[in-house]
């Protein structure tokens, strides 16, 4: 089988067009979605994705500010400034660039956030309610990916899906959302013994781990479905975690890194902020 490529990047342009007219008809009503992005510190890769997100709302039409603070900013400086934009009734949703130097518990800083402008979705009261199942600010990554299957006119429901990968930010949450639709899933992580054996189970196989190449053609069965979700650097080029050639010969469908995954995940915001600020206006 030679797999179909699915590219996030068309897909985003698609969904973000589609925003970009939203945006405008809430305009109308005298509601512009606003988003806020805290930075703290100087980390290039941290600059350059948030510099990303503001331009991307900007493009579809929304309030953006990014506020950058230096590495040297206090846990209470910082849980003052979430104070303030949590009672600003212009900022809609509130995002802080990940990850936090280490003198501030990243745990608090996410606590501090009002759960209905956190649209990361991180906020332990989000996270619960993405358990039960309710309607609420999924995480970006997950729901980017979620959201590819369902234009790819992939169904989940009764599929077997293998993640592999178990962090807080993908890993635990797309399992979570795929269960909610259905789906059997099962969880690997760096622990698993013959990770292969598992691997070649799945009908849809999402890859979160981090470590380029860990997933190649023979870790995969005739058909499946591969999400690639890694992003590594490796010789200066970025790549994901599962050698695109080999997979791609075995898979049904597959997503390339990079223009795969990654634009769906700032799309997902720019929806979650737009959804915080319809929740806010009424
Ligand atoms: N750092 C890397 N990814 C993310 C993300 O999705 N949200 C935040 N806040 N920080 C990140």
């Amino acid at each position: 089988m030679s797999a179909e490529v699915i590219y996030g990047k068309d897909l985003a342009a698609e969904i973000r067009e589609e925003m970009r007219q939203e945006v405008a008809r809430m305009k109308q009503d005298g509601i512009i979605p606003g988003l806020t992005v805290v930075l703290i510190g100087e980390d290039p890769a941290s600059q350059s994705y948030v510099k990303g997100k503001k331009k991307a709302s900007e493009k579809v039409g929304m309030k953006s500010n990014l506020i950058e603070l230096p590495a040297s900013t206090s846990q209470e400086e910082l849980l003052d400034l979430l104070n303030d934009l949590n009672k600003d009734v212009g900022v809609h949703g509130i995002l802080v660039q990940l990850p936090l130097p280490d003198h501030i518990d990243e745990q608090a800083v996410i606590e501090a956030i009002d759960p209905s402008k956190d649209v990361d979705g991180f906020h332990p009261i989000n996270v619960g309610r993405m358990m039960t199942g309710e309607d609420t600010f999924y995480p970006c990554t997950p729901y980017g990916i979620m959201v590819m299957l369902e234009r790819a006119n992939i169904t989940v429901e009764g599929k077997h899906v293998v993640v592999v990968g178990r962090s807080n930010l993908v890993g635990k949450p797309v399992g979570q959302l795929l269960l909610n639709q259905n789906a059997t899933v099962t969880y690997c992580h760096s622990r698993t013994k013959d990770l292969s054996a598992h691997t070649r189970q799945a009908d849809i196989l999402i890859v979160a781990a981090g470590k380029a190449g860990l997933i190649d053609g023979s870790h995969i069965k005739d058909g499946a479905v591969v999400i690639d979700v890694g992003v590594n650097r490796v010789n200066d080029k970025l790549t994901g975690d599962v050698d695109f050639d080999s997979a791609a010969a075995k898979a049904s469908y597959i997503t390339p890194v990079p223009k795969g995954v990654g634009p769906m995940t700032i799309t997902m915001l720019l929806h979650n902020t737009i959804k915080a600020a319809k929740r806010i206006e009424g």
